[in-house]
This record gives structure tokens, C-alpha cells and sequence, in this order.
């Protein structure tokens, strides 16, 4: 496995106000979390992402900001588009690209993802790049095929981060069998060697060390349970003592 450090991604989706994620930050155990071999990155809506930032910079904590998603294009007349560069301003080091509910409630495909990877290198932001296959994929044992695919466009030296979320496991309890994940993953990682790699797809307190037992994955994209600063700490915990 390459010797990458280990990232704990919350991925807030459009679940928290800005005055919901205040009060997450400030029963967060945040004195515990240290410049450990854990990043932890946390991706609020847009609109959170300035007071999060303040939040962060008044404590000097060493979770970083990430944004879930951003514009196809440069700058100019996109109504409700947000570009990479807006959000290194805001304070984002990471930007995630990709994720599935973008793909299949967005209608977002490549080109667009390939351009969204560039522009966010050029604005100096790490992309967490996205992809899974469907549960008919998954069932029908063409899952390496599927991820072929949806990697061909991007090098293996690209200095991204790769989240492996199987569509079927995301919000439903369901991750695959170890055996499967080890599977994926060892693909995943004869295309990619030197790229760290996430997995993402109900990760929750009961299954993380398991997961951590049975997998080589460099952490975790989470959704469900990182609404919860109990929970999420726990997540934490978890990574720290493995
Ligand atoms: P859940 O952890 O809720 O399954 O969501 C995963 C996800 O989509 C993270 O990006």
C-alpha cells in the first residue's frame, strides 16, 4: 500500500445549515484531533463553507475544508455555478468531483468531470475523484470492467484522491463482502499504484474497524455517520488506533 496518509472525509451533502454545522463544530471534540497521521477533511454545503472556515482558522484546528462540488468552467456567465478557484478562496484545500448522486440526479459525465479534475489542480485544490458501480453492475460481476471505464480518462500520476463508492452501498447499510472489496481494491490499485484511495458507502462506527481489519484503503468518504460529531469523533478514534 503506498505510504500515503490516512483521510477521514465528511461528506455533509445538503444535510446541515450553516448554524447546524457551527454547533457540530463546537461539540466536536476538535482539541482532540491533532496533526495526526488522519486528515480530516469535512465538505459542507457552499453557502457554510466561509463561517467554517473562520471556525477552523479561530481554533487553529487541522481539519481542512473541502468543497462537493464545482463548476466545468473557468469563470463568466454560468448562473449558480461555483469555480474551483472561488473555492480556494474560500478556503478549500479539496474538492469533491464525481460523487454519484452528481452523476445520476446532475446528469454529470465526463467530459465535464475530466475538465472539473483540471480546473481544480489549477486552482490548487486536491479533487477526491468519485466513482462506483451500480448494483446490477455489482451483481452481475462486470464492477471491474465498469471502474475501468469511469478511470480510463485520468493518469496514474494525477495527484488526486480516488473515493471507491459502490452506488448500492451508499446510504443503505449494504457494503460489499471484504472479499469483494479486497477484490476492487486490488484492481483499483494496480491501475492507480501510487494514488490514495477511499471507500465510501455506509461506513458507520460498527463497521469501520472491520473495514480497517480487512482493507488496505488509505480512509473513508462518509456521509450518514458524520452528521453526528459523536459519531464522526468515533470514526476518528477508530483510524488513530489502527
Ligand atoms: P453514506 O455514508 O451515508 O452511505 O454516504 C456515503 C457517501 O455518499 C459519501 O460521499
Amino acid at each position: 500500500m503506498p505510504n500515503h496518509k490516512h483521510f477521514l472525509v465528511a461528506n455533509w451533502k445538503m444535510a446541515m445549515t450553516t448554524h447546524q454545522a457551527l454547533d457540530f463544530m463546537k461539540m466536536l471534540s476538535v482539541q482532540e484531533i491533532t496533526d495526526s497521521r488522519t486528515q480530516v477533511i469535512i465538505a459542507p454545503s457552499f453557502v457554510t463553507l466561509p463561517a467554517l472556515h473562520q471556525w477552523i482558522t479561530q481554533h487553529s484546528t487541522p481539519i481542512a475544508l473541502c468543497a462537493q462540488n464545482s463548476a466545468a468552467m473557468q469563470s463568466g456567465a454560468y448562473t449558480g455555478e461555483v469555480s474551483a478557484v472561488m473555492l480556494k478562496e474560500t478556503g478549500c484545500d479539496y474538492v469533491i468531483i464525481g460523487h454519484s448522486e452528481r452523476r445520476i440526479l446532475f446528469g454529470e459525465r465526463e467530459p465535464d468531470l475530466s475538465t472539473k479534475v483540471e480546473l481544480a489542480f489549477q486552482a490548487g485544490l486536491t479533487p477526491i475523484f468519485c466513482f462506483g458501480e451500480s448494483r446490477d453492475i455489482y451483481e452481475s460481476g462486470k464492477t471491474n470492467d465498469f471502474l475501468r471505464k469511469q478511470l480510463a480518462p485520468y493518469s496514474a500520476k494525477l495527484p488526486f484522491i480516488l473515493a471507491y463508492e459502490p452506488i448500492w452501498s451508499i446510504g443503505t447499510g449494504f457494503i460489499p463482502t471484504y472479499d469483494d472489496l479486497a477484490r476492487t481494491v486490488g484492481f483499483i490499485r494496480s491501475l492507480f499504484p501510487d494514488t490514495a484511495l477511499l471507500y465510501g458507502g455506509s461506513v458507520n462506527g460498527s463497521n469501520i474497524d472491520s473495514l480497517l481489519q480487512h482493507t488496505t484503503m488509505n480512509g473513508f468518504l462518509v456521509g450518514g455517520a458524520s452528521l453526528k460529531p459523536d459519531v464522526f469523533y468515533s470514526l476518528y478514534q477508530a483510524m488513530n488506533q489502527r
